[in-house]
């Protein structure tokens, strides 16, 4: 298929590299996702690949010449790169090559090549798609494996055999599932069939890498549709093995568990309707994760994951430090949204002022998000049970309103400072101090007495007798 394109390349630095390359003689070409964004309405990208047939280096800096205020060419003589910004764009710019690829690496042998073997050596049909920088043929598509009917089929294929393309760079076979999950395409069965065959390569690949496109999977429309990929093709166990273990539904004495994996990327899918944080998409992945290390069968009570919160946060910790994610806020984020995420269920049924203190004073800041999980987490197919669970939890979420309005627990500062209490009773730092504020604390978040100053004073000096301090110069 063939067609041209001059619309993609509105913008005056397309012509400015056009120009640029004739005064070196050389062939140059757009290609790549900005292409393929292009032909499918996402928008123009603006991080934009280049293809010089000759030097991508000497290309980079022919147009920074013509630029004005004549941009930085930062260049990676490794790779053969440059790259340079110019107004909100950023072009990088490659010599056209050919790429041989050794078994242990994802760094390939480099030679000079035309356009076509630059094309080859690309990962999709969809990515390999080219559009002419030439003066004579400005904005001309060139499609040497039909990208654009691909585009059109919602196709996901590579210009090579699979077990070449994906066994040079193992990545790709995650790249594979992230455009099929992002595009909602389909990835060819062959296609399917060569990523299962590799599925070991990935071992060979950046954990850093991987994290990235684990995290455009999890921020897609429908993430679950990335994880099953995962999951059929065998990657996942490579991955995330954690999730691999929730699957599978076990029956004892008649009665049976549900299948926590399918379950997890149900919860997945439903709080990706309501938030794009990635991090709370990552709570809802990891939330169940400590079922399976958990999972008993009791004669009296039937399956049970005892503690399997507590369990799944610890895991959190161990998942984000193998997959060398940052141990960071975020870590810490998702780790107290899996501990947590039972809490609001139990109150669901039963909500009491001092129950509502105490999420709010354990979930903090993260209560809102906390309620949004909890909702995600509802998966029965029971119309009724579906909406009396959500009502439910409306109601937790008016009263969480409720009390914050008369209590202000959320960042709860203790009303009475650890220096006032060694004042009043003459005392150095010591136990008694944190006892005192404890049972403050304790005495408000029970509701027997109200968040306020004077309060806290009169049950501080309640609490202190009680312990055997005497008020100072009394
Ligand atoms: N590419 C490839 N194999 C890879 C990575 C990239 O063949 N493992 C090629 C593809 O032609 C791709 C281009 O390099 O289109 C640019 O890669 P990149 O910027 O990572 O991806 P995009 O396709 O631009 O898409 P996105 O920005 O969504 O990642």
């Amino acid at each position: 298929m063939s067609g041209s394109y001059p619309n993609a390349l509105k913008d005056p630095v397309f012509r400015v590299i056009s120009k640029a390359a004739a005064s070196l003689g050389l062939e140059s070409y757009v290609i790549g996702g900005f292409v393929r964004d292009h032909i499918l309405g996402r928008g123009d990208a603006k991080d934009i690949d280049i293809v010089a047939v000759g030097s991508g280096i000497d290309l980079a800096n022919a147009v920074s010449n013509l630029l004005p205020g004549k941009p930085k060419v930062s260049i990676f003589k490794t790779y053969g790169t440059a790259m340079l910004k110019t107004s909100g764009i950023e072009l990088e710019f490659v010599g056209a090559r050919k790429e041989s690829y050794s078994e242990d690496s994802r760094n390939p042998a480099v030679s000079h090549g035309t356009l076509e073997d630059d094309q080859n050596r690309r990962d999709f049909t969809i990515n390999a798609l080219a559009l002419s920088l030439g003066e004579d043929d400005f904005g001309k598509l060139l499609d040497p494996f039909n990208g654009l009917k691909d585009l059109d089929d919602k196709l996901i294929r590579t210009p090579l055999d699979p077990d070449v393309t994906y066994s040079d760079d193992p990545l790709r076979m995650l790249r594979a599932i992230r455009f099929a999950t992002q595009l909602d395409f389909r990835i060819e069965k062959e296609s399917l069939e060569a990523i299962s065959r590799n599925a070991t390569r990935i071992e060979i690949i950046s954990k850093e890498r991987i994290v990235d496109e684990l995290n455009k999977i999890l921020l897609a429309p429908k993430p679950s549709k990335g994880f099953s990929l995962l999951r059929k093709t065998g990657l996942l166990k490579y991955i995330l093995p954690e999730l691999v273990a929730l699957e599978g539904i076990e029956e004892v004495e008649g009665q049976r568990h549900k299948d926590n994996f399918w379950h997890t990327l149900e919860v997945v899918d439903n709080i990706s309707k309501t938030t794009d944080n990635l991090w709370l998409r990552w709570a809802a992945l990891l939330h169940d994760i400590g079922k399976a290390p958990t999972k008993r069968f009791d004669q009296n009570l039937g399956w049970t994951f005892h503690g399997h919160e507590f369990v799944g946060s610890k895991m959190v910790y161990k998942l984000f430090k193998r997959l060398k994610m940052p141990l960071n806020e975020h870590m810490k984020f998702v780790q107290k949204m899996v501990l947590m995420s039972s809490r609001p269920i139990v109150l669901a049924s039963e909500v009491t002022d001092s129950a509502i203190r105490r999420l709010v004073f354990d979930a903090g800041d993260y209560v809102d998000d906390l309620m949004t999980l909890c909702e995600a987490d509802i998966t029965t197919k029971n119309p009724k049970r579906f909406k009396r669970y959500h009502q439910n939890f409306q109601r937790v979420r008016e009263k969480i309103v409720e009390v914050e309005e008369r209590d202000h627990i959320r960042n709860f500062q203790p009303p009475v400072s650890g220096e006032e209490i060694m004042e009043t009773f003459g005392i150095k730092p010591s136990r008694e101090i944190g006892i005192i504020k404890d049972a403050i604390k304790e005495a408000i978040l029970e509701g027997q007495i109200p968040n306020e100053y004077e309060a806290a004073r009169e049950y501080m000096l309640k609490k202190g007798k009680e312990i055997g301090l005497k008020v100072k110069g009394v």
